[in-house]
């Protein structure tokens, strides 16, 4: 079931998604040579906190930490730990998400520490411009394989290849709802796109082949190639205005 949001709700909403950003933009600003996955996933938990709110992939089905901190050839889901030390030159993907009120924001984003190659960062630009071709489609009356196809087709010409394994989504009292929102697709299939939908649009995009597998801690997901892999994802309302992105900190 597609849950609309009203206008009210979708304020409350804005307020879980304004903090989630602020998080991101915490962690973004704190990736330096050295610093661990542990103290970035510390950071974010403790801001969150501050805001009166609840970092919302803690515990979800048991993941351990506020925070997804993917590395390089990892594409989601990565588990922050003491050991694990950010080096200059990685690009550092960050995924996490605030309950505020009963509502929930997502957002991600992929860093550069220090000097990265040219391709890397060209994968990384590519992929943060796919997600606003596919925002943009994010209007009422169209579908959702608009925002599908708007996606794909922009890393495709690129060279690059978007995950299939996994998927955008709904948001809003539960982190994920109805619809799926997959980066690839066919313009004008799937569900109908109305006024107070709330979507998670977040393409994962491959410097390879779209192939991924699951490492033995049941969470981090690496590129099947070795390639490297960006992720970026907002929260995003439909309404009669057009597409409104949420999580702006
Ligand atoms: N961030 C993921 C998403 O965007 C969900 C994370 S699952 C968790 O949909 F278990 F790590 F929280
Ligand atoms: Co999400």
């Amino acid at each position: 079931m597609i849950v609309l949001k009203t206008v009210r709700e979708l304020s409350i909403m804005r307020e879980a998604c304004r903090i989630s950003a602020g998080a991101l933009k915490l962690i973004g600003s704190a990736i330096e040579p050295g610093v661990t996955t542990a103290e970035l996933d510390r950071l974010a938990e403790e801001y969150i906190r501050s805001q009166g709110a609840v970092p919302n992939f803690k515990n979800y089905h048991g993941y351990p930490a506020t925070a997804c901190i993917s590395i390089n050839n990892e594409v989601i889901h990565g588990i922050p730990t003491a050991s694990r030390k950010i080096q200059a030159g990685d690009i550092v993907s960050v995924d996490l998400g605030a309950l505020f009120e009963g509502y929930h924001g997502d957002n991600a984003a992929t860093f550069a520490c220090g000097d990265i190659s040219a391709e890397a960062q060209r994968l990384i630009d590519t992929t943060r411009e796919s997600l606003y071709e596919g925002i943009k489609m994010a209007r009422a009356g169209g579908r959702i394989g608009d925002i599908s196809f708007a996606i794909q087709s922009y890393v495709e010409a690129r060279g690059y290849s978007v995950v299939r394994d996994f998927v955008g989504h709904g948001v809003g009292t539960s982190l994920h709802e109805a619809p799926e929102v997959p980066n690839f697709g066919t313009a004008g299939r799937g569900v109908r796109l109305l006024p107070g939908m709330t979507l998670a649009i977040e393409p994962m995009v491959n410097m390879g082949n779209y192939g991924v597998k699951v490492m033995p801690d049941g969470w981090t997901v690496l590129t099947k190639d070795g390639s490297l892999s960006a992720h970026f994802e907002h929260t995003v309302a439909i309404t009669t205005d057009g597409p409104q992105i949420m999580t702006l900190a």
